[in-house]
C-alpha cells in the first residue's frame, strides 16, 4: 500500500501540508514546554537548607498570557483546517452532476460513468482533471480511500458523499476500504488508474460498448450456459444493462487487470472462481456453480471473450 505521505494530487498534497503544519506547531510547543520543565527541575530543585519559596496568588498579566497564547494557537489550527477542507471537499452546489458514481458493495467497488461505462475495482480517471465522484454504498457502510490521491470518505447507504478525484501524473494508485464491512473487508482493495485525458476518453468510450455475442466454439456454448444458469440475475454482461445487482458487471471482464480485488486475471483463476468461489474469497456472495469441468471451461471462454 502506497503511503499517504507520498501525495500525487493537489488535494492529497494539501492534506499533507496541513499535517506538516500541525506537526511543526505541536513539536515546537512540546520542545518549549519540555525544556522549561527540564530547566525548572534542575534550577529550582530542593537543596539542603532551602526555605519554602515565596507564594504567589493571582497575576493578571500571567493569566492573560496563558489564555491568549493557546487561543491563538487553536485559532490558527482552525483557519488552516477550514482552508484545507474548502479546497479538498467538493462544494454542495456542484454535487448534482458528478463525473463518476462509486458504489461500495460487499466486497467490491463499482464505478459508473455518465456515458454508461462501468468499471469494477479499477477506476479510471483522466490526469490533471478534478473529477467529482459521488460515493455511495449498496449494503453496509464502507470507506473509500486512495491514500495518494484523496481524503478518506465514508460510503453510507442512502446518504451519498462527494469527493474530488484527481492525479498529477499517469499511474496506478492503490485504494482500499477503510471501514470494517464484514468478512472480506480486507479483500476490498481497488486501483485508481490515471491516464492522459485522450487515453481516458478512448477507454470510457470503449467501456460503454457491449462486446459482440460470440457466434461459435466454446465461447458461444459458454454464453448459453451463462444464460441457462441464470448468471445474469447477479451479473450484467451488457453496457446498456444498468439495473442494480448483487454481483459485479462482467461486460468487459477480460480487459481487467485483476479479479476479485487481488487475483491475476487469468483463465485458470476465472475457472477456479466459477467452480469454487468460496475457496478463492471466503464469505463472498457467490454460490459455487455445479458445472462439469467442460462447462466451466466454456463459461471461462465466454468471459474471456468479453473484452
Ligand atoms: Cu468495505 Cu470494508
Amino acid at each position: 500500500m502506497a503511503s499517504w505521505l507520498d501525495p500525487q494530487s493537489p488535494e492529497a498534497q494539501a492534506i499533507v501540508r496541513l499535517f506538516a503544519s500541525y506537526l511543526v506547531i505541536a513539536v515546537t510547543i512540546f520542545l518549549i514546554v519540555s525544556s522549561l520543565i527540564a530547566y525548572s527541575l534542575i534550577r529550582y530543585r530542593a537543596r539542603a537548607g532551602t526555605q519554602q519559596p515565596r507564594q504567589v496568588t493571582g497575576s493578571r498579566p500571567l493569566e492573560f498570557t496563558w489564555t491568549a497564547i493557546p487561543l491563538l494557537i487553536v485559532a490558527s489550527l482552525f483557519v488552516l483546517t477550514v482552508r484545507t477542507m474548502a479546497f479538498v471537499d467538493a462544494p454542495q452546489d456542484l454535487t448534482a452532476n458528478p463525473g463518476l458514481l462509486v458504489t461500495g458493495h460487499q466486497w467490491w467497488w463499482e464505478a459508473r460513468y455518465p456515458n454508461g461505462a462501468t468499471a469494477v475495482n479499477e477506476i479510471h480517471i483522466p490526469t490533471g482533471t478534478r473529477l467529482l465522484a459521488r460515493i455511495d454504498a449498496a449494503d453496509v457502510i464502507h470507506d473509500f480511500w486512495v491514500p495518494q490521491l484523496a481524503r478518506k470518505i465514508d460510503a453510507v447507504p442512502g446518504r451519498p458523499s462527494f469527493l474530488w478525484l484527481d492525479a498529477d501524473a499517469p499511474g496506478t494508485y492503490q485504494g482500499t476500504c477503510a471501514e470494517f464491512c464484514g468478512m472480506q473487508h480486507a479483500g476490498m482493495r481497488f486501483q485508481v488508474i490515471a491516464e492522459p485525458p485522450a487515453v481516458f476518453s478512448a477507454w470510457v468510450e470503449a467501456q460503454a460498448q457491449t462486446p459482440p455475442e460470440p457466434t461459435g466454439g466454446p465461447s458461444a456454448a459458454g454464453a448459453r450456459i451463462f444464460r441457462d444458469q441464470k448468471c445474469g440475475e447477479c451479473h450484467a454482461v451488457s453496457a446498456a444493462d444498468r439495473a442494480p445487482r448483487n454481483g459485479p458487471p462482467l461486460t468487459h471482464i477480460a480487459g481487467r487487470n485483476r479479479l476479485a480485488g487481488d487475483l491475476a486475471n487469468t483463465p485458470e483463476n476465472i475457472g477456479r472462481w466459477i467452480l469454487t468461489p468460496q475457496a478463492v474469497k471466503p464469505g463472498n456472495r457467490m454460490p459455487a456453480q455445479h458445472l462439469s469441468n467442460t462447462d466451466a471451461a466454456a463459461v471461462t471462454a465466454y468471459l474471456e471473450s468479453l473484452r
